[in-house]
């Protein structure tokens, strides 16, 4: 693996799972592999926990850190190719891109969409660019259209909490008042793909994923139908793909509630707003996993940099 950069470079996700288990275990177990070694986070948007828990990640390994928001405190970044570059931009992502990788032995990169234009976003340009332009690994901690740290330590939580051998997990759309991306739904959706388990969405209509990534998963547009026997509801908003970036429905009924819910576990990417996605019940309660989905961000960016220092 020379990058990370979505679910599909996880070959084998119960191995990658059991790994990451034994890290969470015995965190400081390789504590000098990454010893002179520098990791760079780039962020171009907000972050909590995937700033705060990659940095964790570095430190087990024995890494120095250094973060950078991009927006506002680094040269506005140009990346298109033959440009008169007589606007906003100052620095070409050719240069940017080698410059850091003068300072870092791995590069990572938060850039989320614009969600007005759907080819640009598709086309995953400040991803692929830094891929392209970096000569040290690069790891994404969330894109235009994936959160792959994000849906593999979901799929780590649920091999965690599974009482059965083919547990039923959900994924439920839940109202907004904001547009927001897909990425982390899909990248879920991927992560699910690779497990053993029985695996529905539940959305209202006009809120389909894209097609590609949906692929054979089945759709269940009753929400409570859905729910039924559900070992895990993993819950998100997202805006329409197909009516790209628009908010269509707030309807309210689609919150989760701990009457909906039943005994099924709860799971949540965060940052979660109160009583719009989920009611305060549902989150309170023991039955809620969004604690420890965001401790296991920790080891699920500690197996992915173990393997890119490894690699090396
Ligand atoms: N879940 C997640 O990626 O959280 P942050 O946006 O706070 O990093």
């Amino acid at each position: 693996m020379k990058n990370f950069s979505s679910i599909s470079d996880i070959e084998d996700i119960n191995a990658w799972i059991d790994e990451a288990k034994s890290l969470k275990s015995n965190p400081y177990l390789h504590k000098n592999l990454g010893n002179n070694r520098t990791i760079g986070l780039f962020f171009f948007n907000s972050s909590l926990r995937t700033r705060l828990s990659t940095q964790k990640a570095a430190l087990n390994l024995g890494m120095n850190t250094m973060v950078m928001n991009v927006s506002g405190d680094a040269w506005g970044i140009e990346f298109e190719d033959g440009t008169i570059m007589n606007g906003t931009t100052a620095e070409h992502i050719k240069e940017a891109a080698a410059v850091v990788s003068q300072y870092c032995d791995i590069i990572a990169v938060r850039a989320f969409p614009t969600l007005t234009d759907k080819v640009k976003d598709e086309s995953e340009y400040v991803l692929k660019a830094f891929m392209k332009y970096a000569t040290v690994p690069v790891v994404n901690m969330e894109s235009a259209t994936g959160h792959p740290l994000q849906g593999f330590t979901d799929a780590m939580t649920i091999s965690e909490n599974s009482q059965s051998k083919k547990p039923k997990v959900v994924l439920s759309w839940a109202p907004h008042v904001k547009s927001l991306p897909h990425a982390v739904a899909n990248s879920f959706v991927q992560a699910m793909q690779k497990m053993d388990v029985e695996f529905i969405m539940t959305h209202p209509k006009g809120y389909e994923l894209n097609p590609q990534i949906v692929g054979d998963t089945p759709v269940v547009y009753n929400q409570e139908e859905a729910f039924e026997k559900a070992d895990f509801v993993y819950v998100k908003n997202w805006s329409s793909y197909k009516d790209y970036g628009k908010v269509l429905n707030t309807d309210p009924k689609w919150m989760i509630t701990q009457n909906k819910l039943g005994n099924a576990k709860f799971m949540h990417c965060l940052p979660v707003r109160r009583n719009l996605i989920v009611e305060d019940a549902v989150l309170d309660s023991e039955n809620s996993l969004v604690i420890q989905q965001a401790n296991n961000r920790t080891f699920a960016a500690q197996l992915v940099l173990k393997k890119l220092l490894e690699n090396a």
